[in-house]
């Protein structure tokens, strides 16, 4: 699809947003507004031909209670014209988006125009090809657009590898991703450990977590210099669990199938990787996943069992299903080695998220003030909701284990932070945050969606280092 920014347009479809309280310029949409034949309800729409135009009318709904969720919905009424319409090529004027709307409204659009469609036999057939921008600020439209496809195709790139299931998304298969991520620029390289070498590094809990899986694990790092070479990088490390089945203490069976996008943390690395090479962002980036498989076999591991991290502490399990942390554990003691500027790992870590902050909210936490702060500025510069936790020192009590350094679980209490501090004590040397991204990397549960984020925030987070 084609995306310009342009004083005017040929094509001779129009999409007009519309407020409930103002009246169209356009004659055809202000005699249906007239008539209440249009009223401009939130994602409402009319169809209308006038002198040799096609315009289709969405409706915002009232000014004032214009927020991000009304625009996406009447962006996804747009999409459903067009989609019924047939039509693949349409014009809108920029100054109906508001002031720099230019990048909401492509980011949104592409993200609506998503389809999964690999694995069925039948393809979607309605493609878009062409969307022009009209716009006085000609440069200024061109750089938004730019950076919305540029967010736009990682965030549905990281959505194509949470909807494929785990018999194809493998860790093998996400290892080749990462191949073929690196591969494709010359200022990025690919790193990776397997079993072996995590032994050889005891690293005692991903190798747990993955050791009643038939799929070897691995931690692979798209290491990206687009920066002065003695610039500290930034660290991401995703949580990629390409399956959890919550091991030997077995999830329940509804929604389980969900787990294949446990691997959204790891996903959104991707997707992050993809967008800033991209755009060819001059900075360091290191985009760590963590592959693995937690699954129920004889060689799993088990409740009370005791492990070794790479960093020496030990940890009794309390439960097999809190194995994201265990995985992240090791490697966020790993990169230290890239004696990082700051670390930021995304995980799909805790059920107790979407309890505490529902389905939209990514869950953020942090030991450096200034971090949270920028991560907090990102998340709003770019439309993707994220909320400050408390990293609550004396709940490192529900972390107590009697016979290791501490226990995998904290008990039913404030779940994500307990998850949250459990990280903390490996990430003491750097300065860090923590996005748990349970709810907001998936939409529903039983039949989760893939929605593509934290994308947005992290390459906004980045886009900001740069500056
Ligand atoms: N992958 C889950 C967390 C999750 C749940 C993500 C629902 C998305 C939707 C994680 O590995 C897990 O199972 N966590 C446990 C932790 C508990 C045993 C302390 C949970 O949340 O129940
Ligand atoms: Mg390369
Ligand atoms: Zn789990």
């Amino acid at each position: 699809m084609h995306i310009y920014a342009v004083t005017s347009s040929n094509l001779t479809t129009e999409a007009v947003f519309i407020f409930e309280d103002t009246q169209s310029n356009i004659d055809a949409i202000q005699k249906a507004q007239e008539k209440g034949l249009f009223k401009a309800k939130n994602a409402s729409s009319y169809f209308v031909l006038s002198n040799g135009k096609a315009y289709i009318a969405i409706g915002l709904g009232k000014k004032d209670k214009l927020n991000i969720s009304t625009i996406r919905k009447a962006i996804g009424a747009l999409y459903t014209q067009l989609k019924s319409l047939n039509i693949d090529s349409f014009s809108i004027d920029s100054t109906l988006l508001g002031d720099h709307h230019s990048r909401l409204f492509v980011e949104s659009f592409l993200n609506t125009a998503y389809v999964f469609d690999q694995l069925k036999s039948e393809k979607e057939t309605f493609k878009l090809k062409q969307i022009d921008i009209t716009t006085y600020a000609i440069e200024e439209t061109k750089h938004d657009i730019k950076i919305a496809q540029a967010i736009a195709n990682g965030q549905n790139y990281a959505k194509d590898l949470k909807n494929l299931p785990a018999n194809i998304c493998t860790t093998d298969y996400l290892l080749n991703e990462a191949k073929k991520l690196t591969d494709a620029h010359n200022k990025c390289s690919l790193h990776y450990i397997g079993e072996d070498q995590m032994l050889k590094l005891s690293m005692g809990c991903i190798t747990a977590v993955g050791q009643g899986s038939k799929m070897p694990t691995y931690i692979a790092c798209m290491e990206y210099y687009g920066g002065n070479k003695d610039d500290k990088p930034i660290v991401l490390v995703g949580k990629g669990l390409v399956f959890d089945t919550g091991g030997i203490c077995l999830k329940p069976w509804q929604g389980m199938g969900s787990m294949k996008m446990d691997m959204g943390g790891a996903a959104s690395v991707f997707g992050t990787m993809k967008t800033i090479t991209e755009l060819n962002l001059p900075i360091n980036v290191i985009g760590v996943v963590a592959l693995v498989e937690n699954s129920i076999d004889g060689k799993s591991y088990r409740p009370g069992d005791v492990l070794t991290s790479m960093k020496g502490i030990t940890i009794e399990i309390g439960n097999t299903d809190a194995e994201g942390r265990l995985a992240l554990c090791d490697a966020l003691t790993y990169i230290e080695r890239y004696n990082p500027k700051v670390v930021i790992d995304i995980a799909t870590l805790t059920g107790a998220m979407i309890v505490s902050l529902g389905g939209d909210l990514t869950g953020l936490f942090g030991n450096n003030d200034a971090l949270v702060n920028d991560l907090k500025i990102a998340s709003q510069e770019s439309y993707d909701p994220a909320w400050h936790l408390p990293l609550y020192e004396p709940y490192h009590e529900h972390l107590k284990s009697d016979v290791a350094d501490m226990n995998n679980i904290g008990g039913a209490a404030a779940g994500s932070i307990t998850a949250a501090l459990f990280l903390s004590r490996f990430t003491e040397n750097y300065t860090w945050a923590h996005l748990d991204v349970a709810g907001s990397a998936m939409k529903g549960f039983e039949k989760a969606t893939a929605t593509g984020r934290p994308v947005p925030l992290l390459t906004q987070y980045i886009i900001n280092q740069t500056k």
